[in-house]
């Protein structure tokens, strides 16, 4: 047992919204197990994936998967792990790269398969990021995602906000050397904290030379969900990459 459940962390996000319908409840129950991370004991990347990779990468909350989704379909050489405490989105992210959708019945009696021409490069861990670093080896991955985090505005919950020394020291441990951690977010008190937080950090130096490295999304960028609500709301988003010193 790698995680101490007594030291659990307090998780202040939600679990789980509205019902989940049968196709994408189906897919939790019969796919998610096939692709799913134990965090109980040491991962092996090479062995997780089923052979070596070019290269790997960690999205921290990636809520509906639309990015997880569309990058790992794009770089079938990655190996991606995604992590994701909300039910709703694990089921979402299942049914993007299965193309299960509610409303075949007859799918649901047949094996389930990832889309056609699809690479098996995904991995889920559907609890909270932080009971999963203990499993993960130093220096794993090229690229850290951490996109839209809850900004928890109010001063008097800035201790909830993920980007803060204890789980920068985690990502710093599991960044190879010369890897980024991507942060985007639309929210003017999380754009200020994310800078003065990552600045007094040492392992970290942020990329950016001229106001259009963050203004504008990187290449290979998918949109999000929060992504497209900040921007019909009339935010504006930010997208600041610090490379691993
Ligand atoms: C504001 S949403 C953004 C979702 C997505 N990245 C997007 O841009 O649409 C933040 C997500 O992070 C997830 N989250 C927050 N803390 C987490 C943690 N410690 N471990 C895993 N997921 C977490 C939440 O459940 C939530 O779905």
């Amino acid at each position: 047992m790698i995680n101490n459940q007594s030291e659990k962390p307090k998780f202040f996000g939600r679990r789980q919204g509205r019902v989940i319908h049968r196709a994408k409840s189906f897919l939790l129950d019969n796919f998610l197990p096939r692709i799913r991370i134990d965090s109980n004991k040491k991962v092996d990347l090479e062995q997780c994936f089923g052979s070596e990779k070019n290269a790997y990468a960690l999205e921290i909350g990636f809520g509906d998967g639309d990015h997880l989704a569309a990058l790992s379909a794009k770089m079938p050489n990655v190996g991606f792990i995604g992590v994701e405490v909300y039910r709703n989105g694990v089921a979402n992210l299942l049914s993007l790269i299965t193309g299960l959708k509610d409303g075949r019945d007859e799918d649901l009696a047949k094996e389930v398969t990832l889309l056609p021409g699809r690479t098996d490069n995904v991995r889920i861990y559907d609890d909270d990021v932080r009971l999963l670093f203990a499993a993960l080896p130093d220096a794993c991955f090229d690229k850290i995602y951490l996109l839209f985090p809850d900004p928890w505005p109010k001063s008097r919950h800035a201790n909830r906000r993920f980007i803060n020394p204890d789980n920068l020291r985690e990502l710093a441990r599991l960044l190879k050397k010369g890897g980024i951690l991507q942060v985007a977010t639309d929210h003017p008190i999380y754009k200020k904290w994310t800078l003065d937080t990552m600045h007094k950090n040492s392992d970290f130096r942020w990329t950016a030379k001229t106001s259009d490295d963050w203004r504008n999304p990187p290449a290979d960028w998918a949109e999000t969900k929060y992504q497209r609500k900040a921007v019909r709301e009339g935010r504006r988003p930010v997208f600041f990459e610090f490379e691993r010193m």
